[in-house]
């Protein structure tokens, strides 16, 4: 009989911790990984038959759900008519167009293949065009696995209490400046760009505090650097417009993935056309791929973009708010003291009793150690979670409300677990 231990014993010796990325282990909560049969919808199917409803939906890159059929039929057209060609394509012009008309301020795009690749490429044409090599970052935001990047991030390097990453060069992380989230730091003329995810969502949910991304905006300017919104999670998720539009605040360069591939390998980056035209084959700064725009990508992604239209995002949103404010109130209705942020879709969980604005606070609310049993006690009732305290959760256009109460009455059960756990003497 086919079952999570036996595949994941079999992943083990072939994959290195027996996962393709780390936020996939288990590692911080304990137990092992479930395989994934198949997903339909909201839901996902173990290799042994079990059914969850999965609010991890590959971490913000599915939005309608899985194998949604305008999805599936768009890559199967599109693969017909061959997968990849190392040529131009319909596909790809179109998509960038949906993003240039879709996000104000946005100009040009170049597609790539992930949101790693999209924000080392926003840093390069950044530095290229500025002429500057020093990098600002947020103490807790993700950008992605590329050395520059790779200092105080989340996600994943956070979840496994990371500094940072063995195998990268002090001089490849020399000019990245990391500073706290929510507050503007000071600038001078040797930074090329901030870069920022413009609501946080890989140390938990973090929403940007009044006036920060307005900060950022004119401090950038005061000392001629860009500006940069990470929005590969909130991209074409928080609206079609994604985090600028919803702020106001109009970066130089955006980095996109997850939603415009429709769940297949995607990134972009883009902003203003000046900048751009920095890019080789125009100017002199190289970036390539030989699978970028790959035309099965494009479908699924377009096909997305097309199916979500504006009334979809105000009835995504209220999904979200439906299943916070039943979250908040089953968790603390056990008496376990937690706070639960809802930007737009997305929701995060903080066991902590208020509001959390830095990854500081993230810290310090993660090391209560309530998590792993939340998790455990959810995955037991059915509910798949991100195995990882800093990740959020990712309500999506096919999650019922039946579906959000059913998550919450799982949540009522599991908060008491986890109020057991911290009373108890091991606990
Ligand atoms: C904000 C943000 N930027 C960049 C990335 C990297 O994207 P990818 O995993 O597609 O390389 C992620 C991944 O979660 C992300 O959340």
């Amino acid at each position: 009989m086919s079952t999570n231990a036996a595949w994941f014993e079999r992943a083990r010796r072939v994959i290195p911790g027996g996962v393709d990325s780390p936020v996939r282990s288990f590692a911080s909560v304990g137990g092992t990984p479930y395989t994934v049969a198949r997903g339909q919808g909201a839901y996902v199917w173990d290799v042994e038959g079990r059914r969850y409803i999965d609010l991890v939906q590959s971490y913000g890159a599915v939005l309608l759900g899985h194998a949604h059929p305008v999805v599936t039929d768009a890559i199967g057209a599109a693969a017909a008519l061959g997968s990849t060609f190392g040529a131009p394509t319909e596909g790809e012009v179109l998509l960038a167009e949906r993003i240039v008309s879709s996000v104000p301020g946005c100009e040009q795009v170049r597609l790539v293949s992930s949101g790693t690749e999209a924000a080392m490429s926003a840093i390069r044409v950044a530095r290229g065009f500025t002429g500057r090599d020093r990098i600002v970052k947020f103490d807790g935001c993700y950008h992605g696995h590329a050395d520059m990047l790779l200092a105080g991030g989340g996600s994943g390097v956070a979840t496994l209490g990371l500094p940072g990453s063995a195998g990268v060069p002090a001089a490849a992380v020399a000019d990245t400046l990391v500073v706290p989230y929510n507050v503007v730091p000071e600038l001078d003329e040797r930074v090329a760009c901030v870069i920022v995810e413009a609501v946080a969502a890989n140390m938990g949910l973090v929403a940007p505090a009044s006036g920060f991304l307005e900060g950022l905006r004119r401090a950038c300017d005061a000392v001629g650097a860009l500006l940069v919104f990470d929005e590969v999670i909130t991209g074409f998720r928080l609206s079609a417009g994604g985090a600028s539009a919803r702020s106001g605040v109009t970066p130089d360069l955006w980095c996109f993935g997850k939603v415009i591939g429709g769940g297949l390998p995607v990134g972009a980056f883009g902003g203003r056309a000046d900048v751009l035209a920095a890019l080789a084959p125009d100017g002199p700064v190289y970036q390539a791929g030989t699978l970028s725009g790959n035309p099965l990508a494009t479908a699924a992604g377009l096909a997305v973009l097309e199916a979500v239209g504006p009334d979809r995002y105000a009835a995504l949103a209220a999904r979200a708010a439906r299943l916070a404010g039943g979250l908040e109130e089953a968790i603390a209705g056990a008496g376990v003291p937690v706070h639960v942020p809802v930007v737009g879709p997305l929701v995060g969980l903080f066991f902590a009793p208020g509001p959390v604005t830095s990854f500081a606070g993230a810290r310090a609310a993660v090391a209560g150690g309530h998590y792993p049993v939340f998790f455990a006690a959810m995955l037991e009732r059915g509910v798949a979670l991100a195995p990882g305290p800093y990740e959020v959760m990712f309500p999506g256009l096919a999650h019922s409300d039946a579906d959000v109460d059913a998550v919450v009455a799982a949540a009522a059960e599991a908060a008491l677990e986890v109020r057991a756990a911290a009373l108890s003497p091991a606990g």
